[in-house]
């Protein structure tokens, strides 16, 4: 948006979340609050200027979000909205355009009521614009007191704490979110008395200096009160995150992805999921997470920034981190593939089997109780109940490589570094420590000897039992 430069308040420390951690940081849906506000200003708006007042843990908020776009000014104590405001004179006093605050803590904000908003504003040619909301239960926001009659001009905003009963009373309230005109706006500034109940520079207050100077200040209403919701507490946070999740699950289920029992489903905003996938309950999908189409993931299952393709079905109780799974395959249930888990198309890991760090090829099968770690396997391959690789000698990761078509029996050890070779197999219960050439059975155990009529002998040595 031409002439248009974006202030996002973010200094204070967030005293009522009760926390070692700055509010803005808190995450919603697995990302820093400040960060919704902050795309919707970059990407949405697209401002000539976006800058960011920080204050508390700020080396932090910075680390956070080093983009180029954004230019970060301390407001070194925290004197009140108006006062961090005013922070950014050295960078936005001479700007020619419109002003837009928003709050770190209002992340629910949608693009379109700012942009109508700014459209309110600079069409009613306001010095100031107030971003306000009707709520059922005005509870904790500033009330906006408007003078006598149905369309009653905005006079000021009073806040919960310097109330009056009757002013308590006022269910349309102050978003935090302003328009103001460049010059109007920093000389309001200057004129701040911190006389109030928390000894704050408010910024609300420019209301009254704008009355003064006879300057015409607007008001325009969300349209839902809910985007403008305001999280002070731990309480507000996740209301927030669910209405967060909701609009997630919304989306995807307008995509063509079915979501049983959605409310028990979380999916972060970074997800994507293909059309006709249905989501099982409990399931949370978090990161940069792909999945293709026709999958079915499910119940019970987490999958945190993995890539899945088309027609996979990950069941009940699995984990899957940073993995890639090709079309067709079956996980699960109660499977885990920690990070760089690569299974091919129609691949099958089953029950109790961990997967780290290894590729499994095409159509190979892992169905129970198995350990496959640093390992490369081929297409084809069998791995058998209770199959170990044993990967670490203490001191370092050594890897297995298993070649096309093997077959591993249950209950094997395979020690690395080690390789299997083509069509090679292992007998059931051997540990195997050399590598075995292709089509070779590896046998490595006890031979087998069965005493005869063992149990008469014991009987005889031992006397009548009892
Ligand atoms: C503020 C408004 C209130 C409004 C509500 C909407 C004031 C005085 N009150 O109250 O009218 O209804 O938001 O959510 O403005 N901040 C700074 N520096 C400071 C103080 C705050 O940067 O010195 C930042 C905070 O980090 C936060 C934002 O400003 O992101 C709002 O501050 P907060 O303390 O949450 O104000 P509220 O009490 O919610
Ligand atoms: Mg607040």
């Amino acid at each position: 948006m031409e002439n248009l430069a974006v202030i996002i308040l973010a200094a204070g420390k967030g005293k009522r979340m009760r926390s070692g951690l700055v509010k803005v940081l808190h995450p919603l849906l697995g990302r820093p609050m400040l960060s919704f506000p902050l795309e919707i200003a970059l990407e949405g708006l697209q401002p000539e200027k976006t800058v960011v007042v920080i204050g508390h843990q700020a080396e932090q908020i910075r680390a956070c979000f080093p983009d180029p776009r954004i230019t970060f000014v301390e407001q070194k104590e925290q004197l009140g909205t108006g006062h961090a405001v005013s922070m950014t004179a050295p960078l936005l006093e001479d700007f020619k355009g419109t002003i837009l605050i928003l709050s770190g803590d209002t992340p629910l904000i949608h693009v379109q009521t700012l942009t109508e908003m700014v459209k309110h504003h600079r069409d009613a040619k306001a010095a100031l614009t107030l971003l306000t909301a009707l709520r059922e239960d005005p509870t904790g926001y500033g009330r906006v007191i408007r003078g006598k009659g149905a369309a009653g001009k905005v006079q000021k905003v009073v806040e919960e704490k310097d109330a009056t009963p009757r002013e308590r009373g006022i269910t349309e309230v102050n978003t935090g979110i302003y328009c103001a005109q460049t010059p109007f706006l920093f000389q309001a500034l200057g004129a701040l008395r911190a006389d109030n109940a928390q000894k704050e520079y408010y910024l609300p207050d420019i209301i009254e200096s704008a009355l003064r100077k006879k300057k015409k200040v607007e008001t325009f209403t969300a349209p839902d009160p809910v985007e403008v919701m305001g999280i002070n507490t731990r309480a507000e946070l996740v209301q927030a995150e669910g209405i967060m999740a909701e609009r997630v699950r919304r989306h995807w289920m307008t995509e063509g992805v079915t979501i049983q029992d959605p409310g028990s489903v979380y999916i972060e905003p970074s997800c994507r999921i293909g059309r006709d996938t249905v989501i099982y309950p409990n399931c949370y999908l978090r990161g940069e997470t792909v999945i293709g189409e026709g999958c079915r993931i499910g119940p019970q299952v987490e999958i945190v920034g993995s890539r899945i393709g088309n027609r996979v079905q990950i069941r009940f109780c699995t984990m899957i981190t940073e993995s890639l799974i090709a079309d067709d395959a079956i996980v699960g249930p109660f499977s885990h593939l920690r990070p760089q888990s690569q299974l091919g198309k129609g691949a099958k890991i089953g029950n109790f089997v961990e997967v780290k760090k290894s590729r499994i090829g095409p159509g190979t099968k892992a169905n129970h109780l198995a350990y496959i770690g640093d390992s490369e396997v081929g297409a084809g391959v069998n791995i058998g109940a209770g199959a170990i690789t044993c990967n670490y000698d203490g001191f370092h990761k050594h890897r297995t490589i298993i070649e096309d078509g093997v077959f591993v029996g249950s209950n094997t050890a395979l020690v690395a570094p080690i390789k299997l070779g083509k069509g090679s197999s292992v007998a059931a219960g051997s540990t195997v420590t050399k590598d075995v050439p292709p089509y070779a059975l590896a046998v490595s155990r006890a031979r087998q000897k069965s005493i005869k009529k063992w149990a008469m002998k014991k009987a005889k040595s031992k006397g009548p039992q009892g």
